[in-house]
């Protein structure tokens, strides 16, 4: 979609996916508690929803909790998953106030009952708005994924709805927790790192990356901006020739 930012006229990326990181090292700048960053991030995340809506992106995906972040201690695991209840619960009604449709990616099986009853009603409570698609990823890992997909298409395959000779690339991508979005356009991952940790591997294979110094909890308005301007210094070609 073209779209008019700050008096010029942009390609905004439909789908935007972001590795949410620097939330740590934002709290230690600050002599806080690791989980004071988070809260922060969490802020950030309620935010960042509604600028890139009003920027023209369709779809918002975030990396919020890996199936390697299980590994962080009790104390800053506890945290984190005490804000994704709070959030949850409080997103209710300010997502239907933005008309944000809110889906959580992930193995959700290894998440406290409680949370699991908190997502479906969010998710019931915002399946009908027509504003931002918002995906979650909670205990989520790319390959974990492909791995759950497998397991899915091989039982098809046993019970003799699908044939081994039928599995193409769309029918890999309509197994994935991704199977309602489009691939996402542009990745970004804050606060330094340049890597992709597991996120989207099968999805982000024609994205542009966008990586940048700014830790979560102060990516801003502007922040995105840069991105899309960035996004529009590329040439996608999909690996044909233009
Ligand atoms: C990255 O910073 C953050 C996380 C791994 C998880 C926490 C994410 C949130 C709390 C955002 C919440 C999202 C929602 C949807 C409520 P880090 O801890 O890896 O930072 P560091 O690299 O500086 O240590």
């Amino acid at each position: 979609m073209k779209k008019e930012i700050d008096g010029e006229i942009y390609e905004v990326p439909r789908h935007v996916a972001v590795i949410l990181d620097g939330n740590g090292r934002w709290a230690k700048k600050r002599f806080m508690p690791r989980n004071f960053g988070h809260k922060a991030g969490a802020s950030a995340v309620e935010q960042a929803c509604e600028d890139v809506w009003n920027l023209g992106i369709e779809y918002f995906t975030v990396y919020a909790f890996s199936t390697e972040n299980w590994k962080r201690s009790v104390e800053e695991v506890t945290g984190i998953m005490n804000l994704l209840r709070d959030y949850l619960v409080d997103s209710i009604e300010r997502s239907n106030r933005n008309n944000m449709k809110v889906h959580i990616i992930g193995d959700r099986t290894r998440l406290a009952d409680d949370i699991n009853v908190a997502i479906d009603k969010l998710e019931a409570a915002t399946s009908q708005n027509t504003g931002l698609k918002f995906t979650i990823a909670l205990n989520y890992g790319g390959r974990d994924e492909i791995r759950r997909a497998t397991q899915d298409i091989v039982k098809e395959v046993q019970e003799g709805k699908l044939s081994v000779d039928d599995i193409t690339e769309d029918v890999i991508s309509a197994h994935l927790d991704t199977r309602d979005l489009p691939d996402p356009d542009l990745l970004i991952r804050t606060s330094g790192e340049i890597r992709t940790s597991n996120f989207l591997p099968w999805q982000i294979a024609y994205s542009e990356f966008y990586f940048t110094d700014v830790l979560w909890p102060d990516f801003k308005r502007e922040n995105f901006i840069d991105a899309i301007k960035y996004y529009n210094g590329r040439d996608r070609r999909y690996g044909g020739v233009k």
